[in-house]
């Protein structure tokens, strides 16, 4: 393609990727989560290369790196994707968009475009730390709550604490906002983080919708007891009461349709090896396209919580971190983008995310379009997560296609 050159632009990406994912808080895997202190050097480097490819850069009150390029009319395309990951991750996650971003907006720079873009690197959508996700995203649209200010992490610092270390000012967060009504749409390049694309043979997806979600933390308290004196028909044990209710989430998610439910996490919060676990901590994650499935199956599962730890004389405490709505990518948009699939030789396939991403918080704003890219093995939240070059060239390519499409369009 004579306008750039795609092949160049690819291998910076995948260069950049490898330096950002050196960027971690443990030494010996990529660990990066909201406001650590690896989270500095990846905006000192964003905000270099978002410069250096023809934007006007800064750093908002949350910590996402923003690099605008206007156009003739204010009206904004958002280019972005988030630069946290969850522990022990791939270095694919969110940042192949990011630094997809740049390169298009690079080329874009080069021209008189219509519209203005602006790429956003969001500086939380995993959830790792304080337990909910899609702090980034939040702020910029808006919806930022300032009671989540007061919420912790697992060290017991509050989210506004860990902005004031970080150097950033909470109460500056309403500057975050963009004008809403200038918002022209939202589009976002990922990794599939599932087997898919490559079970179709197929490089790139049109994604139609993201499944809803639901996070929560459960409790379960016993009583903490000698482990040689205790009798097993008089114990109040936590960990088991907790166990048993693990595998009845496996359970109804293996009897419903189109359900995934997760406990990713759980801890027992003191203990050793001869005390019987006194009190337990895990997390429910829920998902499923229809939002009435999930809703009910999650209502399900904190019955059956309920039930069991009556049932061994434990008390269980449950705390909602997110509910998030299912949410369809906008038809109009997304044909844009199969245009630019089409017009880059490739096959369409359109597929629904069963991951979370910023575009659900753009959604009730502005239309929202996602591309994804295939994941080799269908690996994702895993140190082996990876692409293939020529799928990240495809991207490149297409998502470029669309981007200047949009940004050039004068009926919008
Ligand atoms: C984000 O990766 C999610 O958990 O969906
Ligand atoms: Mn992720
Ligand atoms: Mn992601």
């Amino acid at each position: 393609m004579a306008r750039w050159d795609a092949t160049a632009a690819t291998q910076r990406v995948l260069e950049r990727c490898t330096i950002l994912g050196a960027l971690s808080e443990t030494p010996d895997n990529l660990t990066r989560t909201f406001l650590s202190l690896p989270m500095h050097d990846v905006q000192s480097l964003l905000l270099e290369w978002m410069r250096e490819a023809g934007l006007t850069a800064h750093l908002d009150a949350v910590g996402n790196v923003r690099g605008r390029l206007e156009g003739l009319r204010s009206s904004t395309l958002i280019v972005g994707s988030h630069v946290d990951t969850v522990p022990d991750a791939g270095k694919f996650d969110g940042i192949l968009g990011v630094l997809l971003g740049i390169e298009i907006a690079r080329v874009a720079s080069k021209m008189e475009v219509y519209h203005s873009l602006e790429v956003i690197a969001f500086s939380e959508e995993e959830g790792v730390r304080f337990g909910f996700p899609f702090i980034g995203s939040s702020a910029v649209c808006g919806s930022f709550d300032p009671a989540w200010l007061t919420r912790t992490d697992a060290g017991g610092i509050t989210l506004e604490e860990s902005l004031r270390n970080f150097g950033l000012n909470p109460l500056e967060i309403p500057n975050a906002k963009l004008d809403l009504d200038a918002l022209l749409g939202y589009f976002e390049i990922h990794i599939e983080q599932g087997p898919i694309l490559e079970h179709l043979d197929s490089p790139l997806g049109v994604v139609t919708g993201l499944v809803g979600q639901s996070r929560l933390t459960l409790e379960f308290g016993g009583l903490a007891a000698h482990a040689g004196t205790t009798p097993m028909n008089l114990r109040r044990d936590a960990l088991t009461g907790a166990c048993e209710f693990v595998l009845e989430v496996e359970k109804l998610a293996r009897a419903t349709d189109g359900l995934t439910a997760t406990v990713g996490r759980l801890e027992t919060l003191s203990g050793a090896g001869n005390v019987i676990p006194g009190a337990v901590r895990l997390s429910l994650d829920v998902r499923h396209a229809s939002d009435v499935v999930r809703l009910l199956s999650t209502n399900k599962l904190l019955e059956l919580a309920r039930q069991l730890a009556e049932l061994r004389g434990l008390r269980c405490g449950i705390t909602q971190n997110l509910e998030q709505s299912a949410v369809p990518c906008d038809p109009a948009l997304t044909s844009r983008l199969v245009g630019a699939v089409l017009h880059g030789g490739l096959s369409v396939q359109r597929l629904t995310s069963g991951a979370g991403h910023d575009a659900m918080i753009f959604a009730p704003h502005c239309p929202v379009s996602m591309l994804f890219v295939r994941s080799p093995g269908g690996v994702s939240h895993n140190p082996l997560e990876a692409v293939f070059e020529s799928d990240v060239e495809d991207a490149l390519e297409v998502g470029c296609t669309f981007v200047l499409d949009v940004l050039g369009d004068h009926s919008a």
